[in-house]
């Protein structure tokens, strides 16, 4: 949601805290700032905008300390403004927060009665009024901290710094991640790791309810009762080149040519690529034989991989596949059998509404496993199995790469829990593992239809809506081609099951209205088909994704886009999702927008 860096060290903190942010832009851009010690008190710089608005206000700003903490937003509580920037300051405590404070109704009258007197409309700045109170009876800043932690209710990752405790700064969470980096003689704080793995590899993650103490060159860690802990660092195997461009106009694009790529190292320690098998590892230690229910929880992009793993497991094995938004899922009265197993799928691992049903199903005692692409994140270290994207940094707000790998891991999972269940005969195994091990090299070839979109896009973002059908598998593909344009583009787009075309949305349906039709040869394909006809009777524009040269399809189509035939109907999806991404894409960018960074979104999305 938002993106919080800290750093303590003999460098001069403006640049790693300005870049470390810069790093940090993706998660919240919609206002920055920074406090940094300078002779002997602190010194802040907010601003409205962009990080380049603050960028420009740093330019020729001077600091001779060694301690600061910064900030880039994505505004929950007050509108984007210079006031309600972070850091919040109040006398001599500064603080920067990722999150939201749920209970800051109370907390603001708390702080309104003891005469506090409030600059911004956030729920942030009461911490540093309360933080400042606990001071000002005489605690030190440790003390005040451990005083006022326990007070908040809600999502915090909060780093705070005191004009009377010049050596400290002291780090603490519940819910968003935060990330210490140890380095010589110094320490990076920040809420990802691509704000510090340019500065060292050896990091330490926050808990819940931990607190870092940072203080004469040293870190301690607690927990919220003041108990000393004992935190173990892990070594990264991340490199700075990862999370560059690499000569891409977006991360985005970059991401969308590394699908490939992403879905070999998703699918790669399950199989065996030798043999042609494959292996579900740890999960093997449940009993999925007897499994007979599965729940699939998840949001966005996350969600309709999961709506896709529903057809891959049910089509595989006798498993009833319930796949339900965790915004929905965490609030239902659930009726959850005790055998029952339970995914959740999350790119950044950290999103709130799937943690908090993750930690719901927890509570009820049922296996839970996650399918993350970040290591160590909230869910994936509280999950008891976990499977990863290993789709490497996904920087992009709007997610692709990431999405491919889990279509690819919703696979190995059906092939695993049939095999198990002794469902796959070794015929059917060799099958299908060699067509999920073909598929990166046919996603090679679909990603030429880069070329198209980009000369399609100028006509496309004219049209006054878009609607993406399909059936089967391919309606959760649908719904996320029309997710992609929403949120780059800007613009009207409904994903539908084909058959549900009849009753109402084909009334959406005349020449001003793009369709777009997944109408790969599998056993839905004439069903398929007949919907395209009634579209096209009403003066649809059709573009169409079908199965290498389908005549018929092209004849019912102003464009059609040819994909290879993967032998196996489940790797259709990783094929036919690739236009669609370029589709968006390339009219995010007729439009002019800033594809990386969608207005009103962030990448990670940590508060309810
Ligand atoms: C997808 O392009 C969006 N950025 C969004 O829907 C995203 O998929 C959703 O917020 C879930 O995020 P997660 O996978 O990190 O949990």
């Amino acid at each position: 949601m938002c993106g919080i860096v800290g750093y303590v060290g003999p460098k001069n903190p403006k640049e790693i805290i300005f870049n470390g942010l810069k790093a940090l832009e993706y998660r919240g851009y919609d206002s920055a700032g920074v406090c940094i010690f300078h002779d002997g008190g602190l010194k802040r710089i907010r601003a409205e905008g962009k990080l380049s608005v603050l960028e420009e206000k740093l330019e020729g700003e001077e600091f001779n300390g060694h301690i600061g903490i910064g900030h880039t937003r994505w505004a929950t509580h007050g509108r984007p403004s210079e006031r309600n920037a972070h850091p919040h300051n109040v006398k001599g405590v500064s603080i920067v927060h990722n999150g939201i404070i749920e209970n800051y109704l109370q907390l603001r009258e708390d702080v309104l009665s003891q005469g506090g007197v409030l600059e911004s409309e956030t729920d942030s700045e009461l911490v540093a009024h309360l933080i400042a109170a606990e001071i000002d009876k005489g605690r030190d800043l440790f003390t005040a901290v451990l005083t006022v932690a326990p007070r908040l209710e809600g999502a915090y990752s909060i780093l705070v710094v005191s004009e009377q405790f010049p050596g400290e700064l002291i780090a603490f969470k519940s819910g968003p991640p935060l990330i210490v980096g140890l380095g010589e003689n110094a320490f990076y704080i920040a809420s990802d790791i691509q704000a510090i793995v340019s500065h060292t590899q050896k990091v330490i993650y926050l808990d819940d309810y931990e607190v870092a103490h940072i203080k004469d060159g040293h870190v301690q860690f607690y927990g919220l009762k003041g108990q000393p802990l004992k935190k173990t660092p892990v070594v990264l195997d991340w490199t700075v080149e990862r999370a560059e461009k690499q000569g891409y106009p977006h991360f985005m694009l970059k991401e969308i040519f590394e699908q490939p790529r992403a879905v070999a190292a998703a699918i790669d320690p399950y199989i065996d690529v030798q043999s042609h098998t494959l292996d579900l590892g740890e999960l093997r230690k449940e009993n999925l034989k007897d499994l007979q229910r599965l729940y699939i929880v998840a949001c966005g992009t996350s969600f309709y991989a999961g709506m896709a793993g529903k057809y891959f497991i049910e089509s595989l094995s006798d498993v009833s596949v319930e796949v339900d938004i965790a915004s929905e899922f965490r609030y239902r009265k659930m009726h959850l059998p005790e055998e029952a197993l339970v995914i959740f799928i999350s790119q950044s691992g950290e999103t709130a509404d799937t943690l908090a049903a993750l930690r719901r199903v927890k509570e009820q005692g049922l296996k839970t496993v996650s399918v993350c692409n970040v290591k160590n994140s909230n869910i994936d270290r509280d999950a008891d199995y976990h499977m990863y994207m290993n789709s490497g940094a996904e920087i992009g707000v709007a997610s692709t790469k990431a999405f491919a790998s889990s279509l690819a891991l919703m696979q190995v999972m059906a092939l695993g829990i049939s095999k198990e269940k002794g469902l796959l005969s070794s015929e059917k195994e060799t099958f299908y593992v060699k067509s999920l091990l073909a598929a990166p090299s046919l996603m090679e070839n679909v990603l030429a239809y880069n070329r198209f979109f980009q000369e399609a896009a100028k006509d496309l973002k004219n049209y006054r809506g878009f609607l993406y059908m399909g059936r089967g598998v391919h309606y959760p593909i649908a719904l996320e081609g029309a997710l992609k344009l929403k949120e780059l583009a800007y613009m009207h787009a409904e994903g539908y099951a084909a058959g549900e075309m009849k009753h109402g949305p084909l009334a959406l349906i005349d020449p001003s209205m793009a369709i777009v039709m997944l109408a790969p040869k599998d056993e839905l394909y004439e069903k398929t088909l007949s919907n395209l006809e009634e579209s096209k009777a009403r003066g649809g524009q059709i573009i169409s994704i079908g199965t290498g040269e389908d005549e018929r399809l092209k004849s019912l189509s102003k464009n059609y886009l040819a994909i290879p035939d993967p032998g196996s109907w489940m790797v259709n999806p990783l094929l036919e999702v690739i236009p669609l991404q370029l589709l968006a894409y390339h009219v995010a960018c007729a439009f002019g927008h800033d594809v990386d960074q969608p207005r009103n979104l962030a990448k990670s999305v940590t508060v309810e």
